[in-house]
C-alpha cells in the first residue's frame, strides 16, 4: 500500500502538465499550456502576473503588439532569472500591417519592446485588421507571412503561424508561401471548438492553440460545467481548460491573481471520454459572452 501511494505520487508529478509540450511541424517543442496576457494593462499588472506565472513554472507566455504589453512582458521574463531557452514567446503582428516591408518592421519593434535577440513563435495576429474584420486581405497576408518567413529562415524566430485564421485563410497561405503555418491561435472553449478549422489544422499538423478558454469567464456560471467540476472533484476553470488539452490544443487561460493561475495549471485528471462528448454538445452560443 505504502509503495502503491508512492508510485501514485510520482506519477502525479511526472504528468504535471506544466511539464509537458507538443511537438511542432518543425520540430521545436512547445508547452502544452501557456499564460496569456490579452487584456492585461502593460506596467504593474502585467509585470507582476507574467512574474507570478513563471514563479509558478509556466514557461511559455503569449504576447502581442496589439496587447501594449510587450515591453512588461519583457522585463518580468527577464527579471525572472530562469535561462532564456526555457522559455517559450510568443508575440503577434499587428493586424492591420499587411506589408512584407511592415511586417519585417513590426518584428523589429516587437523584439526591441520584448529586449530579446530570438523569438520562439512569430504569428500574424488576424487575417483583416481589427477595425475592419472579415476584410478580404489575401494579398497582404502572403507578404506580411512571407516577412515572417523570412524572419524564420534567418534564424530570429523558431516557429511561425497565424491567428484567427478560417481555413480559406489558410489555403490562401497554403497556396501562395513556402511554409505551412505551424499553429494557428484562435478562440476555443468548450461550446465554441470550431470544428472545421480544428480538422483542417489536425490534418495539416498545424497546432491549435486555443485563447480565451474560460470563455473571458463567462462558461464558470454555466451549470453543465459546475456540475462536471464537482464530478472531478476540480474548479469549472480546470474543466475549461482540462477540455482544450484533451482536444490536443494549448489552452492560453490567464490571470492576475496568483490562486487562479495557480489553479488553472493544476490539470492532473482526465475527462473520460462520455464527459468529452458531452462537453462537446454544449452549445453555448459564443456571442452571448
Ligand atoms: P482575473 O484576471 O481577475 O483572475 P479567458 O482566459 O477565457 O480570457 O478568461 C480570463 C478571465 O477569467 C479573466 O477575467 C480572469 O480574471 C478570469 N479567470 C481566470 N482564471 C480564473 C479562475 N481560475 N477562476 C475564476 N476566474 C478566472
Amino acid at each position: 500500500m505504502i509503495d502503491g501511494k508512492i508510485i501514485k505520487k510520482e506519477v502525479f508529478v511526472n504528468m504535471k502538465i506544466l511539464n509537458q509540450h507538443y511537438t511542432l511541424a518543425n520540430g521545436v517543442k512547445i508547452p502544452k499550456i501557456g499564460f496569456g496576457t490579452w487584456q492585461v494593462p502593460n506596467g504593474d499588472v502585467a509585470y507582476q502576473s507574467v512574474k507570478l506565472a513563471l514563479k509558478n513554472g509556466y514557461r511559455h507566455i503569449d504576447t502581442a503588439a496589439a496587447y501594449r504589453n510587450e515591453e512588461s512582458v519583457g522585463r518580468a521574463i527577464k527579471d525572472s532569472g530562469i535561462p532564456r531557452e526555457e522559455i517559450f514567446i510568443t508575440t503577434k503582428l499587428e493586424s492591420h500591417i499587411k506589408t512584407y516591408e511592415g511586417a519585417l518592421e513590426g518584428f523589429e519593434k516587437s523584439m526591441k519592446a520584448l529586449g530579446l535577440d530570438y523569438l520562439d513563435l512569430y504569428i500574424i495576429h488576424a487575417p483583416w485588421p481589427w477595425s475592419d474584420m472579415g476584410k478580404d486581405c489575401s494579398e497582404g497576408n502572403v507578404l506580411a507571412y512571407k516577412a515572417l518567413e523570412k524572419v524564420y529562415k534567418d534564424g530570429r524566430v523558431k516557429a511561425i503561424g497565424v491567428s484567427n485564421f478560417s481555413t480559406k485563410e489558410l489555403d490562401n497561405i497554403i497556396n501562395h508561401c513556402e511554409i505551412v503555418p505551424m499553429v494557428n491561435q484562435i478562440g476555443y472553449f468548450v461550446g465554441h471548438n470550431e470544428k472545421e478549422t480544428d480538422d483542417y489544422c489536425k490534418a495539416r499538423n498545424i497546432l491549435i492553440e486555443a485563447y480565451s478558454p474560460l470563455a473571458i469567464g463567462y462558461l464558470l456560471k454555466n451549470k453543465d460545467i459546475q456540475d462536471m467540476a464537482k464530478k472531478y472533484d476540480v474548479t469549472p476553470a480546470q474543466v475549461c481548460i482540462r477540455y482544450c488539452i484533451e482536444k490536443g490544443t494549448v489552452p492560453l487561460p490567464k490571470s492576475t491573481h496568483e490562486s487562479r493561475i495557480i489553479e488553472n495549471s493544476n490539470l492532473d485528471f482526465e475527462i473520460d471520454e462520455a464527459d468529452m462528448a458531452y462537453l462537446d454538445s454544449i452549445n453555448d452560443d459564443p456571442r452571448r459572452w
